[in-house]
Parts: structure tokens; sequence; C-alpha cells
């Protein structure tokens, strides 16, 4: 017998410690809201493109005798036809609303989540926080990706609430994609060095702009006797990103609160990987000379530096561009376009890197079972989920 295997339940995500509990009905809103996303993407975003090239493009070779030249000319052009105007509102939407159904479950429960954050970072060496270090000016006023508070806000003493909404909302907008722990970039990457560079030990890791933990908790749990080191900025984020390792069982992670483009506490050279996930486009390209020129200083000769990132649009259709560019526009993404349009080899360079041996590879995650299912020998049904890939970008210091 068959059984389709397609969108899991928002409830197989896994219930770790810190977790906001669900209601029945806040389960199906969030389920909802994720087959809502899927369809959009999977059944209505395909006639954007059908919009696009049966009338769009031919009105605009009409009115200015030759094709759209950037990204830009595409989207001024598409920003007037409706079926493009439908589906982005409800993308749009769909974000929002994410972020509402979210916020609404953990305020009502936001107490009880606090006192479950506290008891386990409690006096924890492995969480460093510091008032002194402000949330940078380039990114503090945004809310990214329309996310209330962005990951830093908070309105009270030991508040976790845009971080506890953070790790409840992702899967809809995922679609479960990421897995039960939304921690499928992590996984791709640990999987990856696995299989390529079975021989690398890493003894002291890396992770700037770490957000709650998910990718790098399976970074931490596949070298389980390195020192690993995740920072970020944002203090509400950092909290629960402690208490959710620690109620994982993941005792090798610090996490501390610390601007990335300085970084002053560590030594040069002392890191054998540095790594980022979905980081770059969310803080500011301005800053980002700057990061890059600490991972230099920080990372020891011989060292790996490994980049999660969506691909950069240097050499990619114009369609796509403009496709891939909604966020920045229609999302509060405003990072995104200007990096995805860096030369990163450029970039590289520029901080200090030998950048011959950059690479750009496609790191897969394992199908999570314990969202997805196992397939039985002979078992058909949808693909979906089967073995999502993730683009990272990297490079062996020399
Ligand atoms: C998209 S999130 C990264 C997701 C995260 N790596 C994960 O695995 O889930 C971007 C994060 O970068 C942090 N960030 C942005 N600029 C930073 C900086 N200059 N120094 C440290 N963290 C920064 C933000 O606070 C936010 O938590």
């Amino acid at each position: 017998m068959s059984t389709v295997k397609t969108i899991p339940s928002w409830q197989a995500l896994t219930q770790h410690d810190v977790f906001p509990e669900a209601n029945h009905d806040e389960v199906a809103r969030m389920n909802v809201l994720t087959h809502l996303n899927y369809h959009l993407s999977a059944r209505v975003l395909p006639g954007v493109k059908q919009s696009y090239e049966q009338r769009v493009k031919p009105a605009f070779v009409k009115a200015h005798g030759r094709e759209p030249e950037s990204r830009h000319e595409i989207r001024q052009a598409m920003q007037q036809d409706s079926y493009f105007q439908f589906w982005s509102a409800l993308r749009r939407n769909t974000m929002e609303m994410r972020h509402q159904a979210g916020r609404a479950m953990v305020l009502r429960q936001i107490d009880r989540i606090v006192s479950k954050v506290d008891a386990l970072n409690q006096d924890a060496a492995t969480l460093q926080l510091d008032d002194s270090i402000p949330v940078p000016d380039n990114i503090r006023d945004v809310d990214i990706h329309c996310q209330p508070g962005c990951y830093y806000t908070e309105y009270f003493a030991n508040d976790v609430t845009v971080a506890a909404s953070y790790d409840a909302g992702l899967f809809v907008t995922t679609a479960g994609l990421l897995g039960a722990l939304s921690d499928g970039g992590g996984k791709a990457i640990a999987n990856w060095l696995a299989q390529e560079h079975p021989g690398f030990k890493p003894r002291k890791i890396l992770d700037i702009g770490c957000t709650i933990g998910h990718n790098i908790v399976p970074l931490a749990q596949a070298f389980p006797d390195a020192e690993v080191i995740a920072v970020d900025v944002a203090r509400p984020s950092l909290r629960y990103a402690h208490a959710r390792a620690k109620a994982l069982g993941v005792n090798n992670i610090t996490f501390v609160q610390a601007n990335a483009e300085h970084l002053p506490q560590f030594a040069n050279e002392s890191f054998d990987l540095i790594t980022t996930a979905m980081f770059w486009h969310e803080t500011s390209h301005q800053a980002m000379p700057a990061i890059l020129r600490t991972i230099e200083r920080l990372l020891k000769p011989g060292g790996l530096t490994l980049h999660l990132e969506q691909p950069q649009y240097q050499g990619m259709g114009l369609y796509e561009q403009f496709i891939r560019d909604w966020d920045t526009y229609f999302n509060n993404e405003p990072y995104w376009g200007p990096m995805h349009d860096l030369d990163l080899k450029q970039m590289l360079a520029d901080a200090g890197f030998q950048v011959d041996e950059l690479f750009d590879v496609g790191v897969v995650s394992k199908v999570d079972e314990a969202i997805f299912g196992k397939r039985e020998a002979g078992e058909s049904g949808e693909d979906y989920g089967r073995a999502p890939v993730w683009n990272a970008f990297g490079l062996w210091k020399k």
C-alpha cells in the first residue's frame, strides 16, 4: 500500500521544553497558514510567470522596443499586473498572519515560558549577555520579514516573546521543509562535512548571527567535543537559544551577546570553523566588510568558513532575480537585494582571504523522518520534503 507523504502538521514540530504549547484552534490556524503558503508557492506562483511571459513582457516590449534589462524593470511592470498583485498580497498576508498567530499563542503563556527559560538559564556560564552591546543602528529599526519587534525587542525583564514566536512560526513559511526542529540547514552542513571532509574535526567553532540556535545545535551535536561559541546581538533570542539548547540536551554551546563586526574578546586565529546560516541577507550589507574581516582574523590557517545563504543574483536569469527579490520590496527585507547583488569573491578578497578556492555547494539535509515519516521499500507518493538542498559558499583559509 502506498501512502502519500505531504506537508506534516505543525504539531509534528518537536515540543521541546521551552516550545510554546498550542491549543486546538492555534494548531488549526498554523496548519491553515502553512497549507496556504504551500498552495501559493506550488500552485499560484507558476501563474505569475505565465502572466509575465504572456502579458507583461509582450506589453513591455511593445512599449519600449526591447525586453526588460533588469529585475527592477520587471518588478515595475509586474506591479501593475492583477495576477501578481493577487499572489503578492496573499503571500505578504500569510507572513503577517504567521507572526500574529505565533505572537498571540506565545503571549497568552509568556509567564510560563519565561519561567522555564529562566530555570534553564539560571547562573549558566554558557549564557553571556552584555547590556552594553547595542543592536547596531543599521538593523535596529527594521522588523525584518514583518516580524513585530524583529529578534531584539524586549518589553519586560527576561522577555523571550520574539524568540518563542519565531520558533513556532518558521514552520509556517517553510511548510515543514526545515524539519521537526527547524534545523535542516545546520543538519545539511553537518552532513556535508561528514561526507566530504570526514577527517575534519574542528575543536573550536564560531557561529555568527545564531538567533535561537536552530542551525548551530546540529553542528554542536556533530562535534560534541568541540567548544562552540554562538554570537548574536539579540538578547531575547540568545536567552531562548540557550534554554532551547539545554532543553535539547546540548551543553557545548556558549551563547554570547556580541556584535560580529568586532568580537575583540576572541583571539586571532582561534577558530577552526566559522559558520553563518541565513545570516548575510538579514544583516546590513554595510556591516558585511567588517564582519568578513572579523572572520578572517579569527579563523585559523587550515580552518573553514562556511555560509548557508540563498544564491547570489550574478549570472541568474532576470525573472528569477525578480521573483527572489520579492522579499526586498514586499516582505520588509531591505538588505536582501543589496546583499545578493554583491560580488562575494571580491568581498572576501577585500577582507584579506585568498579567494582562488572559494566554492559554492549544494548541501543536502537528510529527510527528517521524525516529521515526514519513513518511506517503505516500493512506497510511492509525493516527494515533498524528501531531500531539501541548501546553497552554501565557503573557503578553507590558507
Ligand atoms: C536570519 S537570522 C539568522 C538565523 C540563524 N543563523 C539560524 O540558524 O536560525 C539573522 C540574525 O543575525 C543577527 N545579527 C544581525 N547583525 C548582526 C551583527 N552585526 N552581529 C551579531 N548578530 C547579528 C540578528 O540579530 C539575527 O538574529
